[in-house]
Parts: C-alpha cells; sequence; structure tokens
C-alpha cells in the first residue's frame, strides 16, 4: 500500500499548528502503520483463503467427474461355453445391446452368438472354474478399456437392473477403492463361508482403484487360496488381502432360498433393487405365468417404465364404513390387502413363502420374516395381487395388479364381513410418478401413499412423496 496516497487522503482532518501538528503527525503516523499492519493481515488473510478456494471453485466450475453413469460401468460375466444356451436368456432379459459395454467370460470360442447379449472373450484358462471366474475382474480391468469407472461381476444366471447400479455407484467415489456388493441371505452360508463377502450370484461392483490392486495380485491369491470352494471366495479373500472391506448394499440378491421368493419381493429393503439371482431354482416369482422366464419379463416391463421405484413397498390405509384395510404395494410387482389394520412395522417385514438355500430351514435368514398362516386359518390371510400391466402416463405410471391366491388354498372360505368385501376387489390400481434415481442419493425413505375404492370394486393407490412431517400410521 502507497504511504504517501493514504497520507493525502487523511490530510484534511490534520491541521497544521507547530506543536499540536507535530503531536498530530506521529498519531498520524502511527495511524498509518496500524492501518498498513491491518491490511496487511487482511490481505494475508485472503491469500491464505485462496489456498483453500480450489476444491470449491472447481465444483462450480465443473471440473470434478461427472455423475456417474452407465457408459462408465462394465459388466463382466462369468460363463461357461457348456451352460451358456441355457442360461442366455436371463441376461437377454436386461442387457442393452449398443447402451451398455460389458464381456461374457467363457472357457471356450463358441460357435456362434446372439447380438442381443454380451460379447463374449475366452478367459484365461485355470485349473479350475472357480479360479477362472475369479480372474475375470482382473482381465476386464486389463483390457484399459477408456472411461471405465467400474466393474461389475454377475453369474450368467444373474438378472442386473443397470439404471439403478448407475444410481447407487454414484454415490461412491470411483476414484477411491469400493467393493460393493451383499452376503447370502441364509445365515448357514454366511457362517460356512462369510458374512463379509460378496456372493457372486447377487453380482458386486469394483471400483476401478480396486480393481486394479485385485489385479495385481489375483495371481498370487489363487495359488494361496486354492483350497476354497468359490469364485466369489477367492475374489473375497484377495481383498481381505489388500485390506478393503465389503460395502454393503441391500439391493444385491444372491438368493440362496428355496421355495417362492414372493415374501422377499413382496417387502424389499428401502434401497433400489440391483440383482436378482438363482431364479431357475425357484418357482416363477408371478403365478399369473407358467414359465420364469415370462414372469421375469413382466417384472423388467415394469422396470423399463421406473426402474428406480422397482418393488419399493408402500403402506396406506382405507378406513370404508365400518371396515379397515391395510394395502402394501411392492411396486412393478404385488400388492396384498389386509382386512385389519397392520402397522408398517409389520407390513415391511418378508411373508415367509421360502426356506434357507442348504437345510431348507424356516428360522435362519438374515432378516426378519413373519409367518403365513396356514390355510385353515383363512382369515388370517392377506388377499394378494400380481402385476398384469404397465401404462405410461405423461407424469408416471399406472399399474394394475390382479388378484390371485396363496396356491394352496383349502375348502374354507373366511366368513368374516371384512373378507366378504375385500373379496369382491379383483384389482388394484397404482399411480405414481416417475421416479428420479438421484433420490436414492438422498437418505432412503419409503413414500406415501393413499388409498380409495371405486364403485368398480377396484383400489385405486396413489403413491406420492410423503408431506411435510407426514407418518404413516394404521388410525
Ligand atoms: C454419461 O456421462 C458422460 C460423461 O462422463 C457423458 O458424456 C454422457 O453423456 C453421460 N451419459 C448419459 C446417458 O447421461
Ligand atoms: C411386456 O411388454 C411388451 C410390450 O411392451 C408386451 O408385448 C409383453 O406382453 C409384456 N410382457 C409381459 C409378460 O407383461
Ligand atoms: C376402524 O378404525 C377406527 C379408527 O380409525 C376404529 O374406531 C374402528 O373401531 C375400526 N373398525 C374396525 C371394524 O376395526
Amino acid at each position: 500500500m502507497d504511504e504517501s496516497a493514504m497520507s493525502s487522503i487523511c490530510k484534511p482532518y490534520f491541521p497544521q499548528p507547530e506543536l499540536a501538528g507535530k503531536i498530530l503527525r506521529r498519531a498520524a503516523k502511527a495511524f498509518l502503520y496500524a492501518l498498513l499492519i491491518l491490511s496487511t493481515a487482511v490481505f494475508l488473510y485472503f491469500f491464505r483463503s485462496t489456498k483453500t478456494i480450489p476444491a470449491i471453485t472447481l465444483i462450480a466450475s465443473g471440473d470434478l467427474p461427472s455423475p456417474t453413469n452407465l457408459s462408465h460401468i462394465i459388466f463382466a460375466i462369468g460363463g461357461s461355453t457348456k451352460t451358456w444356451q441355457r442360461r442366455r436368456e436371463y441376461c437377454e432379459l436386461w442387457w442393452k445391446p449398443g447402451k451398455m459395454r460389458g464381456h461374457v467370460w467363457l472357457d471356450v470360442a463358441p460357435t456362434e452368438w446372439p447380438d442381443t447379449c454380451p460379447p463374449w472373450r475366452v478367459s484365461k484358462p485355470a485349473a479350475k472354474q472357480a479360479a477362472r471366474i475369479a480372474r475375470i475382474a482382473a482381465e476386464e480391468y486389463g483390457m484399459r478399456v477408456e472411461g471405465v469407472r467400474w466393474f461389475v461381476m454377475g453369474d450368467d444366471d444373474t438378472i442386473f437392473f443397470p439404471e439403478n447400479m448407475a444410481a447407487v455407484l454414484e454415490k461412491y467415489d470411483h476414484e477411491e477403492m469400493y467393493y460393493v456388493g451383499a452376503a447370502s441371505e441364509s445365515v448357514e452360508q454366511d457362517e460356512k463361508h462369510s458374512y463379509g463377502m460378496a456372493y457372486g450370484g447377487g453380482g458386486f461392483a469394483v471400483s476401478y482403484p480396486a480393481a486394479a490392486a485385485l489385479a495385481g495380485g489375483i495371481d498370487g491369491c489363487l495359488r494361496r487360496y486354492d483350497r476354497l470352494y468359490g469364485s466369489d471366495q477367492r475374489v473375497h479373500a484377495c481383498f481381505s488381502e489388500i485390506g478393503v472391506p465389503l460395502t454393503r448394499e441391500p439391493g444385491f440378491h444372491q438368493v440362496d432360498l428355496r421355495g417362492d421368493i414372493y415374501g422377499l419381493l413382496a417387502a424389499h429393503p428401502i434401497a433400489p433393487l440391483l440383482s436378482l439371482h438363482h431364479l431357475n431354482y425357484v418357482p416363477p416369482i408371478s403365478p399369473l405365468f407358467h414359465s420364469q422366464l415370462k414372469a421375469l419379463r413382466s417384472l423388467i416391463n415394469a422396470t423399463r417404465a421406473d426402474q428406480p421405484r422397482a418393488l419399493q413397498q408402500s403402506f396406506c390405509y382405507l378406513h370404508d364404513g365400518r371396515l379397515n384395510w391395510s394395502i402394501s404395494v411392492s411396486w412393478g410387482y404385488t400388492a396384498q390387502i389386509y382386512p385389519w389394520l397392520l402397522s408398517p412395522t409389520e407390513l415391511e417385514v418378508p411373508i415367509r413363502t421360502f426356506r434357507t438355500w442348504k437345510t431348507s430351514d424356516i428360522r435362519h435368514f438374515t432378516f426378519n420374516t413373519r409367518e403365513l398362516a396356514v390355510p385353515s386359518r383363512p382369515c388370517e390371510r392377506p388377499l394378494r395381487y400380481f402385476l398384469e400391466a404397465v401404462e405410461e402416463a405423461k407424469e408416471g405410471t399406472v399399474t394394475e395388479y390382479r388378484r390371485h391366491g396363496w396356491g394352496d388354498e383349502g375348502k374354507e372360505k373366511c366368513g368374516k364381513l371384512g373378507f366378504e368385501a375385500m373379496g369382491a376387489v379383483k384389482k388394484v390400481r397404482v399411480t405414481a410418478s416417475r421416479m428420479d434415481p438421484m433420490l436414492w442419493r438422498k437418505a432412503p425413505r419409503r413414500q406415501c401413499c393413499g388409498a380409495k375404492k371405486n364403485d368398480k370394486n377396484i383400489i385405486d393407490v396413489h403413491v406420492r412423496d410423503c408431506r411435510p412431517g407426514e407418518i404413516t400410521s394404521p388410525i
């Protein structure tokens, strides 16, 4: 700062008589020094803080990485040429040619290949199939494809929900080492293998730097862990050596379950649906279809209209004259009506329609379950409805669910008043806005709904954001 300029500004305030002038000049000097020190301090303060500013300016100028989308993901599917013909139908359900990147890694070159599936590659031979498949993340990494942030691994009988996958991975910094997946639903499996392992059939995601570390270590890991059973165990063992733990995402589903997985799909956690597996071991997910593929297509049809909302539950209550009904919707799949009041804390618990994988046990799952009343207690069973139509409207979707029994009904029918009224309801129709995938970056929250019965005995449900302060309470 220029002192003379300063003093000239100050001059008018200082008259010039001899002594008083001297004192005043000193005072003025002291004042100017003080000003100088102050201005230096102010300058230094701003100079210092400019050092911390760049991160903020970068966000503003868009220099931070763009949001993760499908184009940043490579899908790597472990397959074998022998089983491919039977398994290809699964990948045809979710793979979008030209819009996604990835490969099916085979043991030997196939003679023909459909363009409805990811292109094939032959992976490096290994003495054991599990070791060959454990290596495919590393092989995919080794191809050094441009602009990759995540490698998503799966089996040839895994179904993925790709837009949801991108929305979930968007939450994580792809420049850090991440290993994202989920454990098995059966306690026996987790106790035998690990609770901290991403089960390979449910699929898992590995960030670019994590794949780099895995690629560097995999050959050694495969030698050291040759005694292990699966490819996913080998990958997990290697990540344990790297020191990267499993980041759990509840939307991955290994489906280590036997029997009907209806209960699980009707009460999905409040998280995006990412994968389903083992569907060739369980009956069709919807009894409206005789084949599993057709049943799955119906769910996939719904996810085409609104993937982020797939299987999201909402609960509403209908007070109709003397009757009180509880309604649960699992969007794109099923609705349930109970002619009595059931709180969210019960409705969000899967009805136990399935058993554990190995021992067919009905108790040891990694989540709570509730009992479905036996057929001889028909007054304690809800009515259920399955997706039969999806319509895309301007603002959102209209999905219709048709009534279907539990498949094991006895001769007894519930004679209670509420059941008779409910029995007349043949259809549930759900309207909902299209869900923004970016909503999944926020803290998860179940959406609210309202229901009314129209004169054609259709229950109309409208799913919407909860209002400020709104809670879902039966009374
Ligand atoms: C995905 O992100 C890339 C930038 O990384 C962008 O160029 C591309 O348009 C995005 N794709 C979609 C479908 O949003
Ligand atoms: C899925 O949608 C297509 C048309 O979009 C339709 O032809 C087909 O019947 C639907 N499938 C099921 C199982 O709902
Ligand atoms: C229905 O709920 C209301 C409270 O909303 C309650 O007063 C009434 O007794 C209930 N009726 C039956 C039949 O449970």
